[in-house]
């Protein structure tokens, strides 16, 4: 496990973008899972940034996304679909057949489920994964104490993820249940990142840095990952 602090998140989010761009540039296509959130949205834009300099090529590697709301779709702003394809499919000219996105909206949650488990078997796994931090320690909607299934799954979510999600809306929208890629076929990953940043993120940071792996705290399960860094800035305990 490795663990790279940064002065700024500005500088994380460079760091890690850094660490795609390597593994984008030595693959001809690569199966990539990139998290919606706030905090990792600066390393796209920076990705983004690097494309358009020539220093890398987005344009041919694989997407897939790693959770959704169930319920919302690409018109809810704030929605997983509408931040990745605004904050990064769009602006990098990702072509459409190369994103695999699950669809909130769908009537028939295991079909996407089956979509998406499917685009992952395409490429023999998921190559890179870039994931946030929940304040419960969720990673994707892989919830506190939820579901250790292979693939993927709808499940129901926490309170706190519930409560702390309203910050995507501030209209105010439902949340009761989500679908997600499950933490044993992300621990599959050949390159997983963890990106989180701020003060408020301090307490969670410091217990799955300091706790053996536990479904307690989701993002304590793929500590012993063979190629994982935790890229943080604004860690005060550290
Ligand atoms: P955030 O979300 O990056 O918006 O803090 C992290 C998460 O809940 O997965």
């Amino acid at each position: 496990m490795d663990v790279k602090i940064s002065e700024s998140h500005e500088a994380m989010s460079y760091h890690a973008a850094s660490q795609v761009a390597a593994y984008v540039r030595a693959r001809e296509s690569a199966l990539i899972c990139f998290a919606g959130g706030d905090t990792p949205l600066r390393t796209y834009q920076i990705l983004i940034e690097m494309q358009k300099k020539g220093r890398v090529n987005l344009k041919d590697s694989y997407y897939v996304s790693l959770d959704e709301w169930v319920g919302l779709g690409y018109a809810d702003k704030g929605s997983c679909q509408q931040m990745m394809r605004d904050g990064f499919y769009s602006p990098a000219g990702i072509s459409e057949s190369h994103i695999c996105l699950f669809d909130g909206l769908s009537g028939d949650m295991s079909e996407e489920c089956e979509k998406v488990e499917a685009f992952i078997r395409r490429f023999g796994g998921i190559g890179l994964a870039i994931l946030g931090i929940g304040m419960n320690g969720h990673i994707g909607f892989n919830e506190p104490n939820g579901s250790d299934r292979e693939g993927c799954f709808v499940i129901e979510l926490h309170e706190v993820t519930k409560r702390v999600g309203q910050k995507y809306f501030p209209n105010g929208v439902p949340l009761s249940k989500g679908i997600t890629i499950g933490y044993k076929t992300l621990e599959k990953a050949d390159e997983v990142i963890y990106v989180a940043g701020g003060e408020k993120k301090n307490e969670i940071v410091k217990l799955i840095l300091n706790s053996q792996p536990n479904p307690e705290v989701p993002a304590t399960m793929l500590k012993n990952h063979h190629n994982i860094c935790f890229y943080l800035s604004g860690m005060s305990f550290i």
